[in-house]
C-alpha cells in the first residue's frame, strides 16, 4: 500500500484512538470520525481531518476501519456510511463482534466493497507502541503493511475466521482472571499471604494468565467482557461462561474498571 491510500478511521475509544494515531504517524492521509466529536480533536489537531458523519467520513477513502465498542455500534455506523463507499474500497472490522455480526455487516456493503475482520488481542498499552496481535480473516493482501503498523497479523482463513477465533481466545482469557480471583478468594479463607500466592502464581503454568490478572497500565472495561462473554454464549452452550457473565456483571459500579478489578471484585 503506498502513502497516498486514503485511510478513514471511524471510533476513537480507548483502543480506536491510538490505532488512528499510528496511521496518521505512519504519514497516511487520515480522516477520522467519532461519535462523541470532543474525542477526534486530538488528531485533528494532528493532522487528521475531522469528519461530521460516518458518510462524510468515509467518502473519500481506499480503506475504512472500525473500532467500535459492540455488535449494534458497528452495525449502526456501518449502515450510515455503507452508502457513501465506492467500489474498491475495504472494510477493516477491528471491534470484537463475532462472526455473525461481521455476516450483518458484510450484508449492509455495496457491491465492490470487501470486508476483513481484523479484531485485536492486547489492550492500550499495545495498540499504543504498535504490539497488538491482529485475527485477520478474509483477503487481506492488499492491507497487510497498514494492519502490521498495529502489531503481528496471524491470517486465520476466510472473512469471519477472525472475528471466531477472538471470540474463543478472549473468553478463554476473561474465564481464566476469573478463576484467578476465586483462586485468590480461596487463599484468603486459607490465611495465605498474598505475595507468596501471587509470585507461586506468577512461576506456574498460571503465569501469563495471572499476568493479565494483576496487569496494570491496561483498560479493558468490564463491561466489554461482559459483552465478549455474551458473545460466545450466543453461538454455543458454555456453562462456564453463563457463571463468568453472572460474575461480571454482578457489580454494575464497576463496568468501567479494568477486567484485573473483577480479581478484587471476587475476592471481597
Ligand atoms: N479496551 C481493550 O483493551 C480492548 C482490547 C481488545 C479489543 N477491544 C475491543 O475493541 C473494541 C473497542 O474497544 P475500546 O476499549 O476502544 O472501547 P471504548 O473505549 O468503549 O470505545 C468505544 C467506541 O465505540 C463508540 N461507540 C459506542 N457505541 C456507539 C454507537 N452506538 N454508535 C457509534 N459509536 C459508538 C464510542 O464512541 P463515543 O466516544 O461517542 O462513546 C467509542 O468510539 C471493542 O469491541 C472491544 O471489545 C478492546
Amino acid at each position: 500500500m503506498d502513502k497516498n491510500t486514503r485511510i478513514a478511521f471511524l471510533g476513537l475509544g480507548t483502543m480506536g484512538a491510538p490505532m488512528a494515531k499510528r496511521v496518521l504517524t505512519a504519514g497516511y492521509p487520515l480522516t477520522v470520525w467519532n461519535r462523541t466529536a470532543e474525542r477526534a480533536a486530538a488528531l485533528g489537531a494532528e493532522g487528521a481531518q475531522v469528519a461530521a458523519t460516518p458518510a462524510d467520513a468515509v467518502r473519500d477513502a481506499d480503506v475504512v476501519i472500525t473500532m467500535l465498542a459492540d455488535p449494534a455500534a458497528v452495525l449502526d455506523v456501518v449502515a450510515d456510511l455503507a452508502p457513501a463507499l465506492r467500489p474498491g474500497t475495504r472494510l477493516i472490522e477491528a471491534s470484537t463482534i463475532g462472526p455473525d455480526a461481521l455476516t450483518k455487516v458484510t450484508g449492509l456493503l455495496p457491491d465492490g466493497v470487501a470486508v476483513i475482520d481484523s479484531p485485536v488481542m492486547g489492550s492500550v498499552d499495545r495498540a499504543a507502541a504498535g504490539e497488538l496481535s491482529l485475527l485477520v480473516g478474509g483477503d487481506a493482501d492488499e492491507v497487510l503493511s497498514l494492519l502490521e503498523l498495529f502489531g503481528t497479523v496471524t491470517r486465520t482463513g476466510p472473512a469471519g475466521s477472525g472475528a471466531a477465533l477472538k471470540l474463543v481466545l478472549i473468553n478463554a482469557v476473561i474465564g481464566g482472571v476469573a478463576v484467578i480471583g476465586e483462586a485468590l478468594a480461596l487463599s484468603d479463607a486459607l490465611g495465605l499471604p498474598e505475595d507468596l500466592v501471587k509470585a507461586s502464581m506468577a512461576g506456574s503454568l498460571l503465569g501469563g494468565i495471572a499476568g493479565r490478572a494483576f496487569a496494570k497500565g491496561v483498560h479493558y472495561p468490564i463491561r466489554l467482557a461482559a459483552k465478549d462473554v455474551a458473545l460466545a454464549s450466543a453461538v454455543a452452550d458454555l456453562p462456564l461462561a453463563k457463571t463468568v457473565h453472572d460474575r461480571l456483571t454482578a457489580f454494575p459500579e464497576a463496568a468501567d474498571e479494568d477486567l484485573a478489578r473483577i480479581v478484587d471484585h471476587l475476592r471481597a
